[in-house]
Formats: C-alpha cells, sequence, structure tokens
C-alpha cells in the first residue's frame, strides 16, 4: 500500500513516519514468519502454549487478540499471504493446519470437511492396484471406504494388528499401506505402532496411523515411525459435539504428500473457514479436556470392573488389558473411551442404555458431555463387535454423577 505524507509535515517528522511504517511492516512480516510453518523452529513451545498460539494468526487484524474468520473465497492476486481461491487455502484453514502440524510433530497438514474425507484422501493418492493392511475392527466408516469406494481399484486385507505373524503374513508383493488405529474403535486393541512401522520400511510401504481416539496429547505416532497421521476432528479436536472435520498430517513433505495435497484441493472435500475458526478455538483447551476425559475414564472403567452385572471392560489403562504394556509404552496417557460388555445380551444391553441420565444414547464422542452407544446395532449386520457391547465415549462431567448413574442403571 502506498502512503501519501502532507508537505505540510516536517522533513523531521516525516522520517519518522517513515521510520514506523518500515519498521511496522517489517514488525508484521515477522509476526507472519512466527505464525507460518518456519515458527516451529523459530520458538520452541510446549504443547499447550502452541496449541494456543500457534493457530491464531492475528498479523493484518487490527490488533485483535483472536484471529477473525475470512470469509472472502477469493484474495487478490500477488497477495503476500499467497492466498488465491478459498478451496486452495485460506486464512483460518492455513492457521488450523499450522497447529495441527505443529501438535502432531509433522511437516505439514491438510484439513478436510470430514474423517471419513481425510482417511479416504490417503487411498485416493495410492497408486491403483495397491494392497492396504488395514486393522480387523477398523473404524467402521473408513472399512466402509475401503471395501465399497475403491473395490476394484485397490486389494485389502483385514488382520488384527496387535498380532504382528497376522500383520506379517497379510504381507503381499503389492502391499503399499498399513493402516493402524491404536486405540481401536470399538475395543480399544492396541497396536504397537514401533513393530509395524518396521514391517511397512522393510516393505517400502507407508504407514498411516488414525490417532483420533489418543489425540497427540497421549500418542505422536509420528515419533514411532508413522509416515502419516489421521484424525477424525469431529472428536475430541472440536470437543463439543459441534463440528464435523479431518484431518491428515505427514511426517515429510514427499511426493505423497503432494498428491494427497491435490485429493484435498481439486477434489474439495475442505472445511469452511468458520469450521476452522471453531477448530482453532477447541484445539486451545485440548491438553487441558484430555486430562479431564483420560482421568474419567480410568476412575469409571475400574468402577465397571468390580461390578456383578458387568462382563468384561476394554479400557487400555487397565493392567488387565491384553496390550496394556505396550499402550504405557507408546502412549502418555490412556485417553476418554471405555467400552464394556453387560452380563446377558443385546436386550440386557439396550436395557442399561435407557436408564442412564447423564449419558446420551449417540454415536460420535471426543465431546465434553458423556455419550454411550450399543455399537453393533449401529455398525450394522456384518459387525464383528458383540452385540452386548456399549462403547462410552467419557465426558468432562464430574466423575461422581457419572459413575452414580452408572450404578444406577446397571442396577
Ligand atoms: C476412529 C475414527 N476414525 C474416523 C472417523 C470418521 O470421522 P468423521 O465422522 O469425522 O468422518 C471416526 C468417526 O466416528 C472415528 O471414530
Amino acid at each position: 500500500m502506498e502512503i501519501v505524507v502532507e508537505s505540510s509535515i516536517s522533513p523531521r517528522l516525516f522520517g519518522l513516519i517513515q521510520l514506523y511504517f518500515v519498521g511496522s511492516t517489517f514488525f508484521s512480516w515477522l509476526l507472519y514468519l512466527a505464525s507460518s510453518q518456519f515458527s516451529t523452529h523459530l520458538f520452541a513451545m510446549k504443547f499447550e502454549t502452541l496449541t494456543i498460539h500457534l493457530g491464531n494468526g492475528t498479523h493484518e487484524s487490527h490488533g485483535a487478540v483472536v484471529q477473525p474468520i475470512t470469509l472472502s473465497t477469493t484474495f487478490e492476486h500477488g497477495n503476500e499471504a499467497g492466498m488465491l481461491y478459498s478451496r486452495a487455502n485460506n486464512p483460518n484453514r492455513h492457521s488450523l493446519e499450522q497447529v495441527l502440524a505443529a501438535m502432531e510433530k509433522g511437516e505439514d497438514a491438510a484439513a478436510f470437511s470430514s474423517g471419513n474425507a481425510a482417511g479416504t484422501a490417503v487411498y485416493q493418492a495410492l497408486a491403483p492396484g495397491s494392497h492396504i493392511v488395514a486393522p480387523d475392527d477398523m473404524y467402521h466408516g473408513l472399512h466402509n471406504s475401503m471395501v465399497q469406494l475403491f473395490a476394484g481399484i485397490h486389494e485389502v486385507t483385514f488382520v488384527d494388528m496387535s498380532d504382528l505373524e497376522a500383520v506379517k503374513n497379510a504381507i503381499r508383493s503389492n502391499t503399499a499401506l498399513f493402516w493402524v488405529e491404536s486405540p481401536s474403535n470399538p475395543l480399544l486393541k492396541i497396536t504397537d505402532i514401533r513393530r509395524i512401522s518396521a514391517l511397512a520400511k522393510a516393505q517400502g510401504a507407508l504407514l498411516a496411523c488414525d490417532n483420533t481416539f489418543a489425540t497427540p496429547v497421549f500418542q505422536n505416532p509420528i515419533d514411532l515411525g508413522a509416515d502419516i497421521v489421521m484424525h477424525s476432528s469431529t472428536k475430541y479436536f472440536g470437543g463439543h459435539s459441534d463440528i464435523l472435520g479431518g484431518a491428515l498430517v505427514t511426517a515429510k513433505k514427499d511426493a505423497f504428500w503432494e498428491k494427497i495435497r491435490n485429493v484435498q484441493r481439486i477434489g474439495g472435500a475442505v472445511p469452511s473457514p468458520t469450521d476452522c475458526y471453531y477448530l482453532t478455538r477447541s484445539i486451545r483447551t485440548l491438553a487441558y479436556r484430555m486430562k479431564g476425559h483420560a482421568s474419567n475414564a480410568k476412575a469409571l472403567a475400574e468402577f465397571l470392573v468390580s461390578h456383578g452385572q458387568v462382563e468384561k471392560v476394554y479400557y487400555p489403562g487397565l493392567a488387565s488389558h491384553p496390550n496394556h504394556t505396550v499402550a504405557a509404552q507408546q502412549m502418555h496417557g490412556f485417553g476418554g473411551m471405555v467400552s464394556f460388555t453387560v452380563k446377558g445380551g443385546a436386550a440386557d444391553a439396550d436395557r442399561v442404555l435407557s436408564k442412564l441420565r447423564f449419558f446420551a444414547n449417540a454415536t460420535s464422542l471426543g465431546g465434553v458431555e458423556s455419550l454411550i452407544e450399543r455399537r453393533a446395532a449401529v455398525e450394522g449386520p456384518n459387525t464383528t463387535t458383540p452385540e452386548n457391547l456399549l462403547r462410552v465415549s467419557v465426558g468432562l462431567e464430574h466423575i461422581d454423577d457419572l459413575i452414580e448413574d452408572m450404578e444406577r442403571a446397571l442396577g
């Protein structure tokens, strides 16, 4: 922008004004850099600090402490930030992607309009004829994406990813991707990510990890050898059951990542600036919410273990969990999801559901409110989930209220 100064101003004042504008432009540029992808290298920040500051690009916003929502779908050619058109990029998505990459310790991130769009983008980026090794209890929506959308395009073998021999036996010459979901949905199975990464590297294949349940607060798959981290940001990132979104984070900005970027920008399954704004806002409290979810989940799991009407409890934080040792090695906390089977069958589990006051019988997870559902009823006739299994997303209500409610419902 050109600045015209009236000639009545003295040359000395004119010089000062010039200095001010040059200085403030330089300062804005520094701020831009600080909020750009170089920022993690410029300032070392702890997780809680980076979630609050990195997704908040307040430069060029008239001193606002919080970044405004930029609704414009188009941007003037030649602008400094390199924005062009909102499907390709926009300031709110840019800020969201920066904080996502930093949280997951990756080089770059891409935000999508849902978790399924993010996961599907990985399968879209694979060369046709690729073989995928995936968990036998993976999130059913992404399982459906693989078997329905990519039938005749890719091959897939579903195995118990916690059984290393089964994973080895599933490998084919065209295996290009190992898909891990740990903890898994809804059986809370734990996969040894380091070991699967070693298999993937030996095969020259990619390792992608759905980190939705753990979040980067409790697990950093890139540190454990993953190439791509996937999230349904509808869950803990959003945290209030009011935003749909997905994310991919890459360890390296390589040729495969370029393909994913193309799927995002050309395919166009991107979140709106408003959704990006709300996500960056929610992410600022992620670390604190996760601590609350995990502490409530542990207490609820321990209560359920001791209850006579409960058959089995699935929670990686329990010493009785078959992969508790691996979970303790690769996670910094065990998350907020607990599954359990009620003694009897589906009708007995449904009876418990109907009596609960504070747990809404609804799908999804990761919100501040507790949710519960009989998972087999949601997954449909081909599910392998036990009919009497209830999956709980343990919320941030007071744990005494949650336990009292559950005790009454179990009878
Ligand atoms: C583990 C996991 N991955 C992926 C997804 C898909 O995310 P979205 O519903 O945002 O498309 C879900 C949704 O429940 C999930 O639980």
